[in-house]
Formats: C-alpha cells, structure tokens, sequence
C-alpha cells in the first residue's frame, strides 16, 4: 500500500515538475512536496519512523532514492529556468548596430567673431599687434583724453551709459584704448583694437545699444593719410574678396586733425545708386583722421617728434555688409537658425 503510495507521489511529481517553467511555479513545487511540515514527499518519509526495521529498510531505501532522483531532475528544471530568464533579458538588451546614431550638435563661430578674426589676421601679417581694453572706463579715457573735454558740444554726439560710479561709463567707443595703448607701448606704434561699445539708444534695425568696433592707429615719424588709404585699401579688398572703391571726405572727430569719414563704393549697387546708399553710390564706413596732438600728449607722446593716424569703424556694420544683414538686431538675438547659415 505504502509503496503504491510513493510510486504514485513519484508519478505525480514527476508531471508536475514538466508544468515548471518559471521561478515561481518552481517554488511552489518545492514547497508542495518538500516544505518541511507539510511537503507531501516530508510526510512520507516522516511517517517511514512507525514501521518495522525490516520494512523501513525496503521502503526507506526506495523513496530516498525517489527523492534523490526528483531533486535531481529539479536541478536540472533549475537550470533550464535560468537559462530561459537570461535569454529573455537578453533578448530585451539586445542592441540593434543597424539604428543610425545620435547626432551630436557641433557648435560654430558667429559671424562677428569670423570677420574679426579675418581682420586681424590680415593687420597681424602687416605687423600691427591686437589690443583690448576695458568695458567699463573712465570718463577720462573715454572723454577727456581724446580731446572731449566736459563742456565740449561733441559728448553729445554718442548717447552714453553713465555707471553709479562717479566717473565711470560704459565705453561709447573703442577710442579710449589708443590712450592705453600709447602710454602701455609707446612710439612707434601700430595697434587695432576690436572690442564691445555701448550707447544709450532706443534699437531699430540699424541702432543697437551694444555693438562692436574696430578701433586702429599707426604713430611713427612720417605716417600720414596716404598709408591709411593704402591700409585701408588692402583690408577691405582682401574682406569683400574684390577690388572696393574707397573715398575721403572731410569729417568732425575732436580726437584726430584733420578728420575725415571714409566711405565705400556701395557693394550692392556698384555705385549705381540704390536704397542701402541712398541713392549716392556711397556708404560710410569709418572715422579717421591724424592723432590730435592733443591726443598725443594725453597718451605720453610728444606730438612734435611722432605724428600718426587712428580709425575706428562698426565691425558689426562690416558684418551686416558683408552679408547682407538688414537687422543688427539679429545678430544678438541668439536665433540658431539665423547663425547656422554661416558655418
Ligand atoms: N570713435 C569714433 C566713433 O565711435 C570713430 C572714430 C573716428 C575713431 C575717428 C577714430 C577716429 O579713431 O580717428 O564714432
């Protein structure tokens, strides 16, 4: 009887651990018939102790090796369980080679930055060195040193930001780091000066309160208009990549004596006339003149043995012609769209 018993208990088990397929099934089996109390295999050979030597032998005997042959094919279950898991995880893993990349964004220059480096490359293979001064200076540099005394009409040409602290302004041009430059380096000199200006103005399409110059000088003993108009010449053709047509014409600045406006044949008329120079033909591209002597002084030179000329133009202007921009504004907007046009 007893015997049949386990037979049947092997035969049962032994369907029952076929339906295993994963951990969980796994364990139940494990607890149905091994748990300690109440696994149907522990009941029987618990009750295996009120039997006769004799019979406890035979039987004893036959189920250890059920048992032994039921965990053996459990270890086995085991395996293939495992087996089963970790190619599942796998297959969830798994990488596809095939899939295109992620593309990583690469930034570019903006365009001021290239037409700035451009310009200096171009100054730097005539020897002029590359020169910065600060952002906010004083109202001496600024002012007074060029020539622009407090009661002078001419502060009122550039809008400026004056700071809380007493004496101080945001530069209104790059002017003032002629008078660094001098006193820093002496003559003879040659310098440009690029750098970030500030006027106080209401922005439209072609005012911004925060733009950039290029501010220049050449002091030696005989430097005169006839080398800047060379300079200058050579600059731009080599920027525009054409022959450009260049003209004086006399101008106010207190800094420089005599002063004159440069102008540029207009690049988008070829001088025919059109809206851009308003009909002229011409455009106006910078201030220059020869270094007041006044100037000079202020730099700690002495006006009587150098003389010299300085310049200053919008780079940022430059840029617009360059490209044809007809919004400064987009030019500080940020506006990716706009700036990726340029790489
Ligand atoms: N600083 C002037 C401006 O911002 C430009 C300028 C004019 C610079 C004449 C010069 C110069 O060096 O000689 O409008």
């Amino acid at each position: 009887m007893l015997l049949e018993k386990i037979k049947n208990l092997k035969k049962s088990a032994l369907s029952d651990l076929e339906k295993v397929f994963d951990e969980k099934s796994f364990r139940d089996f494990e607890l149905k018939y091994f748990a300690r109390k109440t696994g149907l295999l522990t009941k029987i050979l618990r009750g295996l102790s009120g039997l006769s030597i004799e019979e406890k032998k035979k039987i004893g005997k036959f189920s250890n090796e059920i048992k032994r042959e039921i965990e053996e094919l459990m270890k086995k279950k085991k395996k293939e369980i495992e087996y089963l898991s970790l190619k599942k995880k796998l297959k969830k893993e798994k990488i596809d080679l095939t899939l295109p990349g992620q593309e990583k964004e690469i930034g570019s220059l903006h365009p001021l930055s290239t037409v700035q480096r451009e310009i200096e490359d171009i100054f730097l293979q005539m020897g002029f060195q590359i020169l910065t001064g600060p952002e906010m200076e004083s109202e001496y540099y600024n002012f007074e040193a060029l020539n622009i005394p407090s009661y002078h009409p001419a502060r009122d040409m550039q809008d400026t930001f004056y700071m809380e602290e007493e004496g101080t302004v945001l530069r209104t041009h790059t002017s003032p780091v002629q008078i660094r430059a001098m006193q820093d380096y002496g003559a003879p000199l040659k310098a440009i000066v690029p750098g970030r200006v500030f006027r106080y103005e209401a922005t439209d399409a072609s005012h911004d309160n925060t733009f950039y110059q290029i501010e220049g000088l050449m002091i030696d003993k005989e430097i005169n208009l006839a080398n800047l108009k060379a300079i200058m010449q050579e600059v731009l053709n080599r920027i525009f990549k054409k022959e450009v047509k260049l003209r004086f014409r006399p101008g106010y600045f207190p800094f420089v004596e005599p002063g004159l406006e440069l102008d540029l044949g207009c690049l988008i008329c070829e001088g025919k006339g059109c809206s851009v120079c308003k009909q002229s033909g011409w455009v106006e591209f910078m201030g220059a003149g020869m270094i007041h002597p006044n100037v000079l002084k202020a730099g700690k030179i002495n006006p009587k043995k150098w003389q010299g000329f300085a310049f200053g133009f919008g780079l940022t202007r430059l840029v617009m012609m360059k490209y044809g921009i007809n919004d400064i504004r987009l030019l500080s907007g940020g506006n990716l769209n706009f700036l990726k046009q340029f790489n």
